[in-house]
């Protein structure tokens, strides 16, 4: 199984700001909802409790929480069991397994930064979009500077069609090796 992250970020690694994406740029939405489409989608439950109107469609959701029970912010999500598309795992190996065990072929690892984090050390490929606007009360911040000194090549970039930011796709360096998520 191919774990993957896919993150949006400005020039100085900001993905965040008082829980919330700090930009509106429809064609990241379009790319996201595009290549995200019909994968499980791993995230935070601070992402989670972000998202207006609960669970994205079309991708099994799962949500990390170390709290046994917790309960959505979200009005429209006070009881977890009502959405057959979301799942809550007290651990990212828990999801890993999850998905694993479904056959999936590709997981997406969608944040925040403290998911980004725990899953980097066995994460394939990265997915940025790189917004060029820079954000000024930025709280939340992308873990690595993606490059040579942290372990990944940058293998394809191609501009926005509208706006001016990248999508970029970033591979492991030569040495830096995936850590397995299955311990046989
Ligand atoms: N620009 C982008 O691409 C992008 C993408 C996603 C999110 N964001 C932004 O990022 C911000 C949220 O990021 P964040 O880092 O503050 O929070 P987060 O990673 O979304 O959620 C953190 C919470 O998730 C749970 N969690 C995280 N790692 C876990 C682990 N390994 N095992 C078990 N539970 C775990 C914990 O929940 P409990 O406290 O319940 O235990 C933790 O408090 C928001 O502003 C959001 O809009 C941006």
């Amino acid at each position: 199984m191919k774990i993957n992250i896919i993150v949006a970020m400005d020039p100085n690694r900001c993905i965040g700001a008082n829980g919330k994406i700090p930009w509106i740029c429809q064609e990241d939405l379009t790319h996201f909802r595009n290549t995200t489409l019909f994968h499980p989608i791993i995230m935070g439950r601070k992402t989670f409790e972000s998202f207006k109107y609960g669970p994205l469609d079309k991708r099994h959701n799962l949500v990390l929480s170390s709290r046994r029970f917790w309960e959505l912010s979200n009005p429209y999500l006070s009881h977890v069991g009502a959405h057959a598309n979301l799942d809550v795992c007290s651990s990212l190996l828990e999801a890993f397994a999850k998905c694993y065990h479904r056959h999936e072929l590709e997981v997406f690892v969608i944040g925040g930064a403290q998911v980004y984090e725990a899953a980097l050390p066995y994460t394939d490929k990265i997915y940025v979009t790189r917004i060029t606007q820079c954000v000024e009360n930025g709280d939340t911040f992308f873990p690595i500077d993606l490059g040579m000194r942290t372990g990944w090549v940058r293998d394809s970039s191609v501009k926005m069609e509208w706006g001016s930011g990248k999508f970029e796709t970033y591979v492991r360096a030569e040495g830096n090796e995936v850590r397995p998520y299955i311990h046989c």
